[in-house]
């Protein structure tokens, strides 16, 4: 892990390198089984600049959890974003470049030690059931599907 990275709260100052790399790390995650409108439609909506000035607000006020992680050449590598009150996992993200060299291990547990700290006993998340990259790192992680729901798996881990 290199000690350069930072990690900070989410601002809507952010929108435009996280809806990017949100782009890159899509398109190298599912585009194997998402044709390219389906990708560009739900990014366009679930990351749009309304969507993050949003975030942004709850993150400031409501304690909303999403954390930008940057190199040292200030460049975006990954993000998280999640709810500490209700323990669900909503986005990780890492470079495609980046993948392997423990950063999404990072993140994770830092909303793990969130939950933790909020006495919340269980982490959940959905995922692709097609998203064999991101099923692995859950597994790996001691999350175990609970749930099937459409195309998506429900997942959940105990929170230590
Ligand atoms: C899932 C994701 C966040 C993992 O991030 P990462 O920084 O590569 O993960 P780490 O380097 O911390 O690795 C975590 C574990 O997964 C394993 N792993 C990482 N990449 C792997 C790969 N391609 N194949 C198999 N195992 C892999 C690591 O060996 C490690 O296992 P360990 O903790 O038992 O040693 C990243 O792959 C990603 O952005 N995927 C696309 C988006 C996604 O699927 N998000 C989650 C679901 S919404």
């Amino acid at each position: 892990m290199d000690a350069q990275v930072v990690i900070s709260d989410f601002e809507a100052s952010h929108h435009a390198e996280v809806y990017s790399l949100a782009k890159k790390a899509w398109y190298h995650a599912y585009s194997d089984f998402l044709d390219e409108g389906t990708l560009n439609t739900r990014l366009n909506c679930w990351y749009s600049r309304e969507s993050h000035e949003g975030m942004a607000w709850n993150v400031k006020n409501r304690g909303y959890f999403f954390k930008v992680l940057h190199d040292a050449n200030r460049r975006l590598i990954g993000f998280i974003s999640g709810n500490t009150r209700t323990g669900v996992l909503d986005r990780l993200y890492l470079d495609p470049a980046e993948l392997g060299k423990g950063y999404g291990s990072r993140l994770l547990e830092l909303f793990l030690g969130e939950l933790k700290a909020n006495g919340i006993a269980e982490c959940r998340a959905c995922c692709d059931r097609k998203n064999r990259l991101g099923l692995e790192f859950y597994r790996r992680k001691g999350f175990r599907i609970i749930e099937e729901n459409g195309e998506d798996y429900a997942l959940a881990k105990a929170v230590e």
